[in-house]
């Protein structure tokens, strides 16, 4: 069996992006039955972006009732939430005594935040917290915790999949016994990185995402007229590698739909109609799944006992992996 596993931080609305990119592939895997699939709400990692409780309990709701919605199923998926497994912070400081600080320096995030100081002529570690630094460690322990093989993610993800199987072999290394199992992306190339209105990746820091669900079907019309294009007009041919349009529409469509949109567009379909034609086929995907993230919005408690639930599933795979390091460490001995 092949352990998959996932997170999704809580600091936002869901959007196409991180459907695309972890939510639709992760589903689709955990339908096989060589695959033993565990997805989770990131909610330690959102206390490093936000502390702003309302804002991120309000984003674990919708990013769980996504999942459901999406088709996830907890009765053979262990959906939990990360802030529920005591044993995942417990790993972090383990693995925190192994990390190398110049791997960490190396990580984009805390880089990009050097580099906005250091522009600014500001002291390089400005406003920057330890807990940002710490980022990758804490993401190596949700993936090592449960000795994931394979981790599905946006490209963005790439590095931290990275560090975290460095640090796993670091620690089978010192300890010299298997103790991790090493983990690999596994990335959807067509989807990689799915652009947001601006053309830019996707992301909630750009703020130019398209809701999955929120605000519902007027909503994603919305933000799909609002993709930046260029300025050719009807009748003159596009260019469907240069824009956002016809990339998000790949991800959405079969491989027959999409060779029709892209000779329509060399055709010169004006770009008016291209986004309609995108908001069309996106809609024909997600209406079907909206009704039920709309009853599952409404009943919070019922998405609390699925979690708790999850939450018993997955300790009992975390709670003697972490006895057992306790004891290889010399901290206790597993009884
Ligand atoms: P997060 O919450 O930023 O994003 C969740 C997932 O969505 C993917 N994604 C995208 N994929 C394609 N195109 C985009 N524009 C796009 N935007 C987001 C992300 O790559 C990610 O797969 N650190 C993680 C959460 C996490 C995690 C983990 C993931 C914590 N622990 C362990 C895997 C395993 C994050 O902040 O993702």
């Amino acid at each position: 069996q092949t352990r998959v596993l996932t997170g999704i931080t809580t600091t936002g609305t869901p959007h196409l992006g991180n459907y695309v990119g972890a939510i639709r592939p992760a589903i689709e895997a955990s339908r096989r039955n060589d695959v033993d699939a565990f997805f989770f709400m990131a909610d330690y990692h959102a206390l490093i972006k936000s502390g702003d409780a309302a804002r991120i309990e309000r984003s674990r709701l919708e990013i769980a009732a996504s999942w459901l919605a999406a088709g996830l199923d907890p009765a053979r998926v262990t959906f939990y939430r990360q802030s529920d497994i005591p044993e995942i912070p417990e790993l972090t400081w383990f693995l925190t005594c192994i990390a190398a600080k110049g791997m960490l320096n190396r990580a984009h995030a805390y880089k990009a935040a050097v580099d906005r100081n250091t522009e600014a002529g500001e002291d390089a570690d400005a406003g920057i917290t330890a807990g940002l630094y710490m980022y990758p460690v804490l993401m190596a322990a949700d993936i090592l915790a449960f000795d994931a093989h394979k981790v599905p993610v946006g490209r963005d993800q790439i590095q931290h999949i990275e560090m975290a199987r460095d640090l796993a072999q670091r620690f089978n290394h010192i300890h010299g016994r298997e103790f991790f199992v090493l983990p690999e992306a596994l990335i959807e190339e067509q989807v990689a990185t799915l652009p947001g209105l601006d053309g830019r990746k996707m992301s909630k820091s750009y703020d130019n995402t398209i809701p999955l669900f929120a605000g519902g079907s007027k909503q994603l019309r919305e933000a799909i007229m609002r993709i930046v294009t260029d300025s050719r007009l009807p009748g003159e041919p596009k260019d469907p590698d240069s824009c956002a349009l016809f990339t998000i529409f790949r991800a959405f469509a079969s491989e027959l739909e999409t060779a029709a949109f892209r000779q329509a567009l060399l055709d010169g379909m004006g770009w008016g109609d291209a986004k309609q034609a995108l908001y069309e086929r996106i809609e024909s995907d997600v209406a079907p799944m909206r009704e039920h993230y709309e009853a599952l919005m409404a009943d919070p408690a019922g998405i609390e006992l699925i979690l708790q639930q999850g939450a018993l599933k997955a300790r009992a795979v975390a709670t003697p992996k972490i006895a057992a390091l306790r004891d290889a460490l010399g901290l206790r001995s597993a009884a």
